[in-house]
């Protein structure tokens, strides 16, 4: 192949890839900046619940794709987020026009907004079996940090902690 033939492949692929990769992390930074907004409501659930230390460590742990979730107290906290939030039905199901909200409000686009939308409301149905509503919740949790961890959107655990930590 002539070297002019390979120059201008070369250049679109470059462009490619600074556009995917650049879209790829505003995606991660806007979760990270959701995942912060939505754990401004753990400290309330904590005291509210009583929780132990173990599911503080699930919730430090959560974006971290090989940590088991096991606990369905967890559950139960990120319900009573979400209740804080106001983003739940009575029916313990997520409320979607409240959550594209909630999602714009923290950064999200429309586009977005509803990606995050449909993806909770995928692993919702996957589990909608599962009476119990805390082992659900957890499930849903597990089911879109799958998600976010394929689309590589999962925010990065350690500038997330460092975050809170400098506003704590
Ligand atoms: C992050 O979320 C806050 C609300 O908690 C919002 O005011 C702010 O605009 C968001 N930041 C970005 C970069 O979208």
């Amino acid at each position: 192949m002539p070297s002019f033939v390979k120059w201008p492949t070369l250049v679109l692929c470059s462009i490619f890839l600074i556009i995917y990769v650049d879209k790829a992390i505003s995606s991660q930074d806007i979760m990270m900046n959701l995942t912060k907004g939505f754990a401004a409501a753990l400290d309330k659930c904590k005291k509210e619940l009583n929780i132990q230390d173990h599911i503080m460590q699930d919730f430090f742990n959560f974006w971290r794709e090989e940590y088991q979730l096991v606990n369905k107290e967890f559950g139960c906290v990120v319900m009573c987020m979400a209740s804080h939030f106001d983003l739940i039905n009575e029916d313990s199901k997520m409320h979607h026009e409240k959550a594209h909200a909630f999602a714009k409000s923290h950064g999200a686009d429309d586009v977005l907004a509803k990606q995050i939308v449909t993806m909770i409301h995928e692993c919702e149905k996957v589990h909608e079996g599962m009476s119990d509503d805390c082992s659900r919740v957890l499930e849903i949790a597990k089911c879109f940090r799958g998600k976010i961890h394929e689309l590589k959107w999962a925010p990065n655990m350690e500038t997330l902690i460092e975050e809170i930590m400098t506003e704590v």
